[in-house]
């Protein structure tokens, strides 16, 4: 079990820029030595501005959009055309602005019940990794993209709740919140986060400060915070975030406007 490494910037352009270039040179290499590239990609807000930093020059030209193959690390129970869609979200700002294959797109049917959505993306992912034994030997992504939500959750691993101890799914139905409050999502399991090549988290703002404190203090084996749990067992796990969220003891690196 690796350690996370943590690459702390000036400011958000520099973080988004620093992973936008970090998770090109990963498509390059997956590219190269494997012949694809499969990302699964982060939903929320922040991510937002990383696809449309990747879906411009100078990034666009730099990755075979052909051999790439994204799937998600989460998704709400709602229609792709929801606004609260992270497909909606990735599509707009990413795959609807470079070549990515329509049969190397595969989004998690937030429009069916949440069983029947699960079960669909643990048949899709069997599909897509044909290597990978249901559910004992999970696929293994070449870059997990993660964020982190201030109560330490990450994907739809919300703390407290049952979808953390799945172990015999790959794609599980995940509850966020109780009572009147209660949304069902759709998550990867912590057996396939921990089978990524690498987990990149981006996180950024002051809010998540106290959070990301307590999530690289843990130990990943004994803590209530889901996102202190994502340690791939033969992989890496890279935490890019700005100044704001980071520990007061880290320090920065070089931006690109330092270097
Ligand atoms: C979602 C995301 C979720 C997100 C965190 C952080 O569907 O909302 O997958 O896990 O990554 O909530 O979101 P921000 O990075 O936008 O704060």
């Amino acid at each position: 079990m690796t350690v996370p490494t943590l690459s702390v910037y000036t400011d958000r352009d520099s973080v988004l820029q620093a992973l936008a270039g970090h998770i090109t040179a990963l498509a390059r290499q997956a590219i190269a030595e494997r012949g694809r590239f499969t990302w699964a990609l982060a939903g929320g807000s922040t991510p937002k501005a990383l696809y449309e930093l990747l879906a411009a020059e100078p990034f666009a030209s730099q990755i075979e959009w052909q051999k790439v193959e994204v799937f998600w690390g989460d998704e709400r129970t709602v229609p792709p055309d929801s606004p609260q869609s992270n497909y909606r979200m990735a599509h707009e700002a990413l795959l609807s602005r470079v070549p990515v294959a329509a049969t190397r797109i595969h989004r998690m049917a937030g429009e069916l019940t949440p069983s029947a959505a699960a079960e669909r993306y643990n048949y899709d992912l069997q599909r897509a990794f044909p290597s990978a034994v249901y559910p004992s030997v999970p696929p293994s992504f070449d870059l997990v993209l993660l964020g982190m939500g201030d109560d330490g959750h990450t994907a739809s691993l919300f703390p407290g709740t049952t979808a953390l101890q799945v172990e015999d799914q790959w794609a599980a139905v995940a509850a966020k919140g109780e009572g009147k409050a209660l949304e069902w999502r759709l998550t990867l399991t912590f057996p396939v986060l921990n089978a990524a090549r690498e987990v990149a988290f981006l996180v950024l703002g002051a809010a998540k400060r106290p959070m990301l404190e307590n999530v690289l203090k843990a130990d990943p084996n004994d803590t209530q915070w889901p996102s202190a749990r994502v340690r791939p067992n033969n992989g890496r796990v890279v935490w890019f975030v700005d100044i704001e969220a980071a520990p007061p003891s880290a320090t920065t690196q070089r931006s690109n406007n330092e270097t």
